[in-house]
């Protein structure tokens, strides 16, 4: 059986930077309420006449194949982690596929959120270990900008989110890359963090278009504390199920990758796992919350900076809307 590694990873995030003292312009907010309770500077958020969530998710390919001296055509099949595709239906894998003019190959559409960039990986992982494929684009892109109430109203999600791209290409590999995935949910908090509509739950007489506009429940509805509270318990838990099953220790990691939902979350799982500063990447304070993309890019970045070298050891750790959470651990080989 074969296994799986990361042979290249690319990036894209749009030009316009959003800055937290635009912010405050807008709303009842202030550079130093967003600093101290996200660690956020800015945000990228995209000019929705130039991007698109597939246009930026091939940019992010194009820089992931170019680093890999790879071409379109080396790839096989498309796993695709969004939330904000750009349609309710099909899903955004099949508007990548066109951009990318790789006729008929599959593409799969992957919606957990901020864990869908690890549920993603964990898929394409499976299929190159069964063997049905040696080359698997895995991407996470999102325009969340888009629907998000820029007032004071939404003042508690809409400093948190940005927009961007981030893709991995995976092949198949004689020795193990991918060490090992961890996937987990728990659907009793699925309305802690989530958007309504367009869903099919309500009656017709609801779901009518002047109906549903009157209402917010294209916004997203988050219960920050609760999710804060959870997502430190399940980050660490899936850290530790990750290093117990490769029988390593905390101190073997060399980077870990947490999804960026908000500086002190991360700078939380840090101090408790005692890990140092060299051992955790964070972008956040330049890109904010972009949900599924957000490992990927940091991934990418911390690649070209050159903070993941040959034989380390790399641990992606996820927590988001569901809830769901996940787990990664990589060498990098
Ligand atoms: O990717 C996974 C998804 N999301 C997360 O991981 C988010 C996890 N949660 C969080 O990051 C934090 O809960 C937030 C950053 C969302 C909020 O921070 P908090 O410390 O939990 O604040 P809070 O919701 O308890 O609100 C405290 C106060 C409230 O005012 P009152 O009721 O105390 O008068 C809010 O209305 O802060 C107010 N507030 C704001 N003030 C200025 C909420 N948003 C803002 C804002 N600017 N942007």
């Amino acid at each position: 059986m074969p296994f799986s590694k990361i042979v290249a990873l690319g990036h894209h995030v749009p030009e316009t930077v959003i800055t937290n003292q635009y912010l405050s312009t807008v709303m009842d907010t202030t550079n130093e309420w967003i600093v101290e309770r996200t660690g956020i500077n800015e945000r990228r958020w995209v000019d929705p006449t130039k991007d698109t969530v597939a246009n930026m998710a091939a940019k992010a390919t194009r820089m992931a194949l170019k680093r890999a001296n790879l071409t379109e055509k080396d790839i096989e099949f498309i796993v695709f982690a969004t939330i904000t595709p750009d349609y309710f239906f099909p899903g955004s894998g099949v508007l990548l596929q066109r951009e990318l003019g790789l006729e008929g190959i599959g593409a799969l559409d992957i919606r957990n959120a901020c864990s869908g960039f690890i549920y993603a990986l964990s898929t394409a992982d499976q299929f190159i270990k069964s063997g049905m494929y040696k080359t698997i684009l895995v991407v996470g892109a999102e325009i969340q900008s888009t629907a998000l109430d820029v007032t004071t109203r939404g003042r508690n999600v809409s400093v948190i989110f940005g927009d961007g791209a981030g893709a991995a290409i995976l092949q198949a590999s004689d020795k193990p890359g991918v060490l090992s995935t961890h996937l987990h949910s728990d659907g009793r908090f699925a309305e802690e963090l989530y958007v309504k509509d367009p869903g099919s739950s309500r009656p017709r007489e609801i779901r009518q278009p002047e109906q549903i506009l009157d209402t917010t429940d294209f916004k997203v509805v988050m219960n920050g504390n609760q999710v804060f509270k959870h997502a430190v318990v399940r980050f660490m838990e899936v850290i530790n199920e990750a290093l117990a099953a490769s029988q390593m220790t905390k101190e073997q990691i060399n980077l870990l990758v947490p999804h960026q939902a908000n500086l002190r979350i991360s700078q939380f799982i840090q101090q408790k796992m005692q890990l140092r500063d060299d051992q955790v990447y964070n972008n956040i304070m330049r890109y904010g919350n972009t949900t599924a993309a957000s490992i990927p890019i940091a991934l990418s970045e911390a690649w070209g900076e050159g903070r993941v070298k040959e034989n380390n050891v790399i641990c992606l750790a996820a927590f988001g809307s569901g809830f769901t959470w996940a787990s990664a651990l990589i060498r990098w080989i």
